[in-house]
């Protein structure tokens, strides 16, 4: 049993935290993306990729850039901006180079390409420590200033974030998650077939997806998030209905119409994503407040670079694009992009004023797949009755019978799913002041929404209120179940309480984006409301919901409460956010895991699991390992109890538990 837990938790948490170990990986440094620090009078650059390769300490550029002012005389130079640290800041005579022969500057046009090994005399290796290799969304940039001599005027400054290739963002952790949700729903829907109104699986099913859209939406809050946090969150981005689109995204490009015909004035998104455009101040540029890094130095160290570096470098054509696609991001510009919900939708390609109604349409998507899946059911179950089987089979009967309240208990559920992103998404649509039809689309799915899920909460609190009155007032409606199913039926209130919550952060995440400190508190006090509200109720049907579903309140409110330390008004160091992030970021994968932990075993997939393993492992060692750790043995008790019913399911939520003390 227990080794059998270690050996699913182990491709699962590699699935999770370090997915890139499954593709070849070697270690280098590369250009992440280039922008202009200084309106572009010198040099003008359309592509700037360079790499550094470890393995044959060489580097790879391919750039295509042109100097275009004559009689120019500079001094360069080269800072570079690791985490906060400043490891080099490094000013070139470009004059005493190579004999004055770059002095005055020559009118170049460069497109070209080439691997060029460094000389050994520059000894990158022994500078550069291996960490920088491998820690996920490294927080570096390099920047190249052109001062002209004798005015100290800048003439050129590019600016451009390194990356070594590793992120917490993985196709894989987001196709895993997904196929978690799809398997989920799969037995859900078997189970509210097959079984009695109770069933785990369904509830258990929105407890999985509201797990996903908290971590997905603790990435939405104005604060500065180190790099590897805002990665891991866009893992969940799928949860909210923000799927990642491409410059090409034809259905992006339709939104950029539709806002712009109807009054939008606000930006697209930029084809490089977020990470230019995201304030200096913040992850991953982090520039100190003192360090002013357009001020020309007075002492100018002599520097020999490399002859055979600019030697062979061959020059070509004049296939320069002026400005290219390089967006200019200085201090005064006001292109850059606020924290919160702007940088984390720009990062999936997705213009800020284009969050909402992305996820609209995907809404529309989602909602005609649940009707035409909710057709298909009771066509199905007509069929079926045609047959003479089915004409036989009294399940198939009352399942007829009990189609229209298992339809709308459906309907619910699908509706309750798009909760948080309507919420979020429809309120800070409003503070953009952009299309007209946007707010309007907003405010008819807001309503709605609203209008599904407050009715059946009126319905559930007013049978409640009723059954306080009268011991002989009817029940809820089966309809209603999604909602009552997971509570005791005189706690049934308490689900209103969770959707109160999710207002509270949602009004927040939206309306308050200007102070994240003010945003992370209020989450923080909301979580650990509702953590208190569940230790004192205990409100869920058995001890062991009440157990799990306190060990992912537990999570949220810890979450929430190390977000705080990512308030720009603390103006920590990056280097401890980074490590607070990365902790937030293990805490909610262990929620995951244990979630899929959970839906495996209230699935009866853990049972034939541990059927197979224990019984081949049990051959091989023996009894050694049960005599040695007989509390860890196999216990039928515990596993047998892993299948049907919704009490004996919750028995695996206890033990889903004590896995993770
Ligand atoms: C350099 O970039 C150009 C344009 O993006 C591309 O067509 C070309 O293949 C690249 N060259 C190499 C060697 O990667
Ligand atoms: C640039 O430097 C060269 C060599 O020192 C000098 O001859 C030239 O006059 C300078 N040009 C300008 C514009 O200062
Ligand atoms: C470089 O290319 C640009 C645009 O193609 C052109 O305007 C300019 O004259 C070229 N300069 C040189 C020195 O070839
Ligand atoms: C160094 O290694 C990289 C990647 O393996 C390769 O692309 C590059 O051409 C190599 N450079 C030299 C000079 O061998
Ligand atoms: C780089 O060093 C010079 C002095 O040599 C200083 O004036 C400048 O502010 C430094 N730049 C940064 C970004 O610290």
């Amino acid at each position: 049993m227990f080794f059998s837990v270690a050996w699913l938790r182990l491709p699962l948490a590699v699935s999770l935290l370090l997915p890139a170990l499954a593709r070849a990986h070697e270690d280098s440094l590369f250009t992440s993306s280039v922008t202009y620090c200084a309106p572009p009078e010198e040099i003008l650059v359309q592509q700037f990729d360079v790499a550094y390769f470890a393995a044959n300490s060489s580097v790879s550029f391919n750039i295509s850039a042109a100097s275009v002012l004559p009689n120019l005389n500079v001094s360069a130079t080269l800072y570079i901006n690791v985490y906060g640290m400043q490891p080099l800041n490094l000013t070139i005579d470009i004059c005493s180079l190579f004999s004055g022969a770059l002095c005055p500057l020559p009118m170049y046009n460069f497109t070209g390409w080439d691997s060029i090994p460094l000389p050994s005399s520059l000894d990158v290796a022994s500078r550069l420590p291996g960490i920088a290799y491998v820690i996920p969304d490294l927080e570096a940039f390099a920047q190249l200033t052109l001062t002209e001599v004798g005015t100290d005027q800048v003439k050129a400054c590019v600016q451009s974030t390194l990356s070594n290739g590793w992120s917490t963002h993985q196709r894989a952790v987001e196709w895993t998650t997904a196929a978690m949700a799809l398997l989920a729903l799969l037995g859900s829907i078997w189970q509210s077939v097959m079984m009695d109104a109770l069933a785990l699986m369904p509830v258990r099913l929105l407890d999985l997806v509201y797990l996903y859209q908290t971590i997905a939406a603790s990435g939405l809050l104005g604060l500065n998030y180190p790099v590897v946090y805002r990665a891991f969150t866009l893992n969940f981005a799928w949860a909210l209905g923000l799927f990642a689109a491409g410059p090409s995204s034809h259905v992006q490009h339709s939104i950029n119409s539709m806002r712009h015909l109807t009054g939008g004035q606000l930006a697209d998104a930029s084809s490089g994503g977020a990470v230019p455009l995201v304030n200096r101040k913040m992850s991953p540029y982090n520039v100190p407040e003192s360090a002013n890094t357009f001020l020309a130095p007075a002492a100018l160290p002599r520097v020999r670079l490399a002859e055979g570096l600019l030697a062979r470098a061959s020059a070509a054509g004049s296939a320069v694009r002026v400005g290219g696609d390089v967006a200019t991001v200085t201090p005064e510009s006001a292109n850059v992009l606020a924290p919160g919900i702007p940088i984390f939708v720009n990062s999936i390609g997705i213009a800020t004023a284009n969050a909402f109604v992305t996820v609209f349409l995907v809404g529309l998507v989602y909602a005609a797949v649940v009707l035409a899946a909710l057709a298909l059911a009771y066509g199905a179950a007509v069929a079926l009755g045609r047959t003479r089987k089915g004409r036989d089979s009294d399940k198939l009967a009352e399942f007829r019978q009990e189609y229209p309240a298992w339809a709308r208990a459906w309907g619910l559920r699908a509706a309750s799913v798009c909760v948080v992103p309507v919420l979020v998404f429809s309120f800070y649509q409003w503070t953009l002041k952009d299309s007209w039809l946007s707010v309007l689309l907003s405010v008819i799915t807001l309503l709605t929404i609203a209008g599904i899920v407050l009715y059946s909460y009126y319905l559930v609190i007013r049978s409640v209120v009723r059954a306080r009155s009268s011991s002989t007032a009817p029940a809820p409606p089966p309809s209603t179940v999604p909602l009552t199913a997971p509570y005791a039926p005189h706690r049934a209130w308490y689900g209103a309480l969770l959707l109160a919550a999710v207002l509270v952060k949602a009004l927040v995440t939206a309306f308050g984006s200007a102070t994240g400190l003010a945003q992370a508190v209020v989450f923080l006090a909301t979580d650990v409301l509702v953590f208190a509200a569940l230790v004192v109720l205990k409100p869920y049907r058995t001890r062991r919901a009440d157990v799990l579903m306190g060990f992912l309140a537990a999570v949220r409110m810890v979450a929430s409460g190390l977000l705080i330390a990512f308030a720009q008004s603390l103006s920590l160091k990056p280097i401890p956010r980074v490590v607070i992030g990365i902790i937030t970021a293990i805490i909610f994968s262990v929620a995951v895991l244990v979630m899929f932990f959970n839906v495996f075993v209230n699935m009866g997939l853990w049972r034939l699991l541990c059927d197979a393993l224990c019984c081949a492992r049990r051959r091989r060692a023996g009894d050694r390992a049960l005599a040695s750790n007989p509390s860890h043995g196999s216990d039928p008790s515990i596993l047998e109890k892993g299948g049907a019913s919704p009490v004996s399911g919750a028995s695996g939520e206890g033990e889903a538990y004590r896995e993770q003390q």
